[in-house]
């Protein structure tokens, strides 16, 4: 197996350049300055070749450059760019309907859409607001949802996203995160973890925190993102649906990082069996055109003009470059990620098999999560360990990010095939193999 010379001597000049002039804030995980990208592959300015297992944090859903989308962005620049979202035109209409004939309701959806995952957040904070004339809200622990100050309100997965920031959006109270492999809360015999939390949630937070009358919404990952990519216990959105009915709360499922077909399904929470009240999605939805979207059932998004707008919603060469992606989605990607995913979620089990620090291997499609752990008994996680990983995957041409804090998370493209995903995973093993030795 080939250990990379990277970075080149072209790299490190752009890096020196970038240290200078860009903002320190932004967290890197590699020095990958990239030059180009193809399907899953992508190349860096020293002709480097990598395989990518993460997608640009699963945006890149059709791959790098899909020439139906390129095409699409190309034929839409030729037209107009922008006419702002004051004024209509045909791809904004046929996206909403396209998003409208996906959305995972019962009755028609309307959406809203932005540029980014913390905007479609925004908007749907808001929505529920304005919907319901109530302000408090719910989240959950290791949760992500974006660093502008509503989205932060609710983000808690790493102190830093917060630090230095505070007083954020008032009303926001978290609960546990109904992790099934690392439980905070205690249960009773015979009850199911997911129902624990939401006895939590019902008991300590809506008993003794907020009136239920003050509660606007839930905000939820249907499968946690940055916090470690964690699938809830099976009991907990059908408990939790059934809370927010007795309550009239409304649930968001933030899909920005799950949806758009990663999990095999077009949502993720389509894998538990309720029905969101609103949707927020961004990243796969234009394979990489900055767009975001807050889609909610049309009885709920019945705001009235002026309570909520942008310039750029609906931005053309967004909204283009997402039809395609759908349309792709559609035709194969989705199937190819549910088949894919199982069978990257196999190998990944007999490879842990030959690893003790591989605890569990979790996910649904190509969302998936690999645990590190200092013991399979306590299940302490073995950050050291997750975080060396991710360095020489990246030296051997793999690349991967972690989340949470102890695991690596898979999220290539979903047009990834198997010969793709038998490459990676071999570097992969590879470099596990190395890190136990050193
Ligand atoms: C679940 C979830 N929501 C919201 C966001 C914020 O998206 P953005 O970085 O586009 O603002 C992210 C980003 O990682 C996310 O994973």
């Amino acid at each position: 197996m080939r250990r990379l010379n990277a970075p080149g001597p072209k790299a490190k000049a752009i890096i020196e350049r970038d240290a200078k002039v860009v903002s320190p804030s932004y967290p890197r995980v590699a020095d990958f300055v990239m030059d180009h990208g193809k399907g899953t592959e992508v190349w860096d300015v020293d002709g480097n070749r990598y395989l990518d297992f993460i997608a640009g944090i699963a945006v890149n859903a059709t791959g790098h450059s899909h020439p139906k989308v390129v095409q699409a962005i190309k034929d839409q620049a030729d037209k107009f760019l922008h006419i702002s979202s004051d004024y209509y035109h045909s791809q904004w209409v046929t996206l909403s309907e396209r998003l409208n004939s996906i959305a995972p309701f019962n009755e028609d959806a309307v959406s809203f859409l932005s540029n980014s995952g913390t905007e479609s957040v925004e908007a749907a904070i808001k929505l529920a607001r304005n919907h319901t004339g109530r302000t408090g809200f719910i989240g959950f622990l290791g949760a992500f949802h974006g660093r502008t100050m509503g989205s932060l309100a609710f983000t808690a997965s790493k102190a830093v996203y917060k630090n230095g920031f505070f007083p954020l959006m008032n009303g926001v109270i978290h609960a546990p995160y109904p992790d099934p492999y690392r439980p905070m809360l205690t249960t009773r015999p015979g009850e199911a973890y997911g129902k624990r939390v939401v006895r939590y949630i019902e008991e300590e937070i809506l008993g003794r925190l907020m009136p239920p009358g003050d509660v606007a919404a839930i905000m939820v990952e249907p499968i946690q993102g940055e916090g470690g990519y964690v699938v809830p216990e099976a009991s907990f959105f059908p408990a939790l649906r059934e809370l927010c009915d007795r309550y009239d709360i409304l649930m968001i499922s933030d899909e920005v990082q799950a949806g758009m077909g990663r999990t095999g399904k077009w949502w993720a929470i389509e894998h538990f069996g309720v029905e969101p009240d609103i949707i927020t999605s961004a990243k796969g939805i234009a394979s990489g055109v900055p767009l975001g979207a807050t889609i909610a059932k049309k009885s709920i998004m019945s705001w009235p003009e002026g309570a909520h707008g942008n310039t750029y919603g609906g931005n053309p060469l967004a909204c283009a470059a997402s039809i395609a992606t759908i349309d792709l989605i559609e035709e194969s990607y989705l199937e190819n990620a549910a088949k894919i995913g199982e069978y990257t979620m196999d190998a990944l089990e007999e490879i842990k098999m030959r690893h003790p620090n591989m605890g569990e291997v979790r996910g649904r499609g190509l969302m998936i999560g690999i645990d590190f752990v200092k013991n399979h008994e306590t299940r302490e996680g073995h950050k050291q360990m997750r975080d060396r990983i991710g360095e020489l995957l990246f030296e051997y041409g793999l690349l991967m990010m972690g989340c949470g804090p102890s695991t690596m998370r898979f999220a290539p493209p979903l047009c990834v095939d198997q010969d793709e995903i038998d490459e990676g995973l071999q570097i992969f093993e590879h470099v596990v193999t190395l890190v136990e030795k050193e």
